[in-house]
């Protein structure tokens, strides 16, 4: 059966049987360590990363800033000891001001921002920190069904080896927290995915939150 999804031509199917064509017929061999130091992508995303994806308050440098509230997020990644997690990498997205994602699956029909980046990369310094600008996120109707408003949040995703975990930082004193099934799953823990306020008037930005992340054990942050 051939299907198409988007342009592509998709050949799975009832008709699919190439599983045992991809299974060894010898047994595997161990490719000496010299070798494999040779091409094993080490943190690959490291060097795609640009200096500016830390500042999602603009498509680029010197480009004109997004509509809304420019704000900094900082804070230290530690494991479950509290050991700093130098070298990981941060991926960041969230909604513009009005509410609306820079992706071609948010349907919502709110206002684009052409100014905002909408999604960043950051790399942990040797003692675990990290740091970037965005947009304090409008908040939006996940389910108009339902009239449920998802209160504004940014999504963190933190890659670390082969492991990749997601979180939400969540913000003060905002009227849907309380009602955000994410955050009811959270119970008393939700205060650890909120972001603390911090003044910062020697950067240009309004307004700074601390979210220290916690990869594990009884103080760990909520991933989804
Ligand atoms: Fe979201």
């Amino acid at each position: 059966m051939v299907t198409r999804d988007q342009g592509r031509l998709l050949q799975i199917g009832p008709t699919d049987n190439t599983s045992d064509q991809r299974t060894p017929r010898q047994r595997l061999r161990l490719i000496p360590e010299a070798a494999r130091a040779s091409f094993v992508p080490y943190a690959p995303a490291r060097a795609m990363i640009r200096p500016n994806e830390a500042d999602m308050t603009r498509i680029a440098p010197n480009r004109p800033r997004a509509q809304g509230q420019p704000i900094e997020v900082s804070g230290t990644l530690r494991s479950e000891t509290g050991r700093p997690v130098a070298g990981a990498l941060l991926e960041v997205w969230s909604a513009n001001s009005f509410g609306r994602y820079t992706h071609s699956e948010d349907g919502s029909g709110l206002q684009l921002d052409p100014n905002f980046l909408g999604l960043g990369r950051i790399i942990t310094d040797e003692a675990g920190r990290y740091a970037f600008w965005t947009i304090s996120p409008g908040a939006y109707l996940a389910r108009p069904d339902i009239g449920r408003w998802r209160p504004k949040h940014i999504h963190i995703s933190v890659t670390g080896g082969s492991s990749r975990l997601i979180t939400q930082m969540y913000f003060p004193r905002e009227e849907n927290n309380a009602s955000d099934p994410m955050a009811i799953l959270m119970g008393d823990a939700f205060v650890r995915n909120v972001g603390q306020e911090y003044d910062t008037p020697d950067r240009d930005v309004d307004q700074g939150y601390r979210f220290d992340i916690v990869v594990g054990g009884r103080n760990a942050t909520f991933f989804e």
